[in-house]
């Protein structure tokens, strides 16, 4: 018989543009997991109304999301693609955990201490619960894996205390889920700052190559992108923070080495490097735009792939869910 693959879960807010960065560092990865996993991938519109959005622009934004991830190599027949408020048991198994959640816990937690202090005005309840609504986010499919960037550390390892907990006043209910902190092929910097990560939410749009600029903004942000003085183009992250940074993000583009980069710009100026750093961008990024805006507009398959990824999606998730509610002692109707 064939073993069963391991299941893998993350989600991804559809609350900012995604740039190159989120593109290598998250997108790249999930695409090349999906064989070797059962995957679900959520666009977690749920978690981004604890900061307050524009409806018509969530709305947008979560199609978007959706329609990105497929483009960029996200298989929906294979992984399951869905959106978060399709799936009811989300909700449900959020406020069954938030009786084995301590208010205290989640007042430590940095990234609520943060949007905080960021959102002083609106404080909220769901900010606050964050956490949780993750934590059932990923035990109601049983998940082995969750592959997240560094600042949701936190997050996952209260995933685990919270299942830990439930499974000892109870009966082992959810399995243990592991972070999985994937090694990059290289940190994109911000082009105006490149000592600082791009970042989908930076002050300075100029220093972010978002996957739906066009061509020419995309030539015209590596233009401007800081280098350094002298001439050389050399990969030397410590004192060439800028050039290195390009070198990386044109090695990751081109499919080249590093050193093959290097020996391209030989004797050349900043000026050509730039340019020709931009086109490598452009060039790869258009089939995938194009593929993009043919999902977009053709809103039948888009919401095809949307209904039937929260059908199975809700099939695994309701499965957990009967258990959970079946051991805290929630009465049944005989069907
Ligand atoms: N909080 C995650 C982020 O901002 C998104 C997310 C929501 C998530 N639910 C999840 C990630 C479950 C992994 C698993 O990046």
């Amino acid at each position: 018989m064939e073993e069963r693959k391991k299941v893998l879960y993350s989600a991804v807010q559809p609350t900012n543009d995604l740039t190159i960065g989120n593109y290598i560092g998250a997108i790249q990865n999930w695409v090349k997991l999906q064989n070797d996993y059962d995957c679900y991938f959520a666009v977690a519109n749920m978690h981004a109304i604890t900061v307050r959005q524009n409806p018509a622009e969530l709305r947008r934004r979560t199609a978007d999301m959706a329609a990105l991830l497929i483009a960029c190599g996200i298989n929906p027949e294979n992984s399951v693609l869905y959106v978060q408020s399709h799936v009811p048991a989300h909700a449900e198994l959020c406020w069954t955990l938030n009786t084995f959640t301590y208010v205290g816990e989640m007042e430590r937690m940095t990234q609520f201490k943060d949007k905080s202090k960021k959102h002083a005005d609106n404080i909220n309840m769901g900010l606050m619960d964050y956490p949780v609504l993750m934590a059932a986010d990923i035990l109601l499919y049983q998940a082995d894996y969750v592959p997240v960037g560094l600042d949701q550390r936190q997050h996952v390892e209260i995933a685990r205390d919270i299942a830990q907990r439930f499974n000892n006043v109870y009966s082992p209910t959810f399995k243990m889920p592991e972070a999985l902190f994937l090694k990059v092929g290289a940190k994109i910097c911000d082009l105006l700052d490149p000592t600082k990560k791009m970042s989908k939410s930076a002050e300075n749009p100029n220093g972010s190559v978002f996957l739906n600029d066009d061509r020419d903004t995309i030539i015209r942000k590596f233009k401007r992108a800081v280098t350094d003085s002298g001439s050389e183009v050399r990969y030397d992250p410590e004192n060439k923070a800028g050039v290195s940074n390009l070198l990386s993000i044109y090695s990751v583009f081109s499919g080249k080495s590093i050193e093959k980069a290097e020996a391209d710009f030989a004797g050349k100026g900043y000026g050509e490097f730039k340019l020709a750093v931009g086109e490598v961008v452009a060039d790869k990024l258009a089939p995938l735009q194009a593929e993009w805006q043919r999902l977009l507009a053709d809103k039948a398959y888009l919401d095809g792939v949307l209904k039937s990824g929260a059908e199975r999606a809700e099939r695994t998730a309701n499965r957990t869910l009967a258990k959970v509610y079946k051991k805290v002692g929630f009465y049944s109707l005989k069907d």
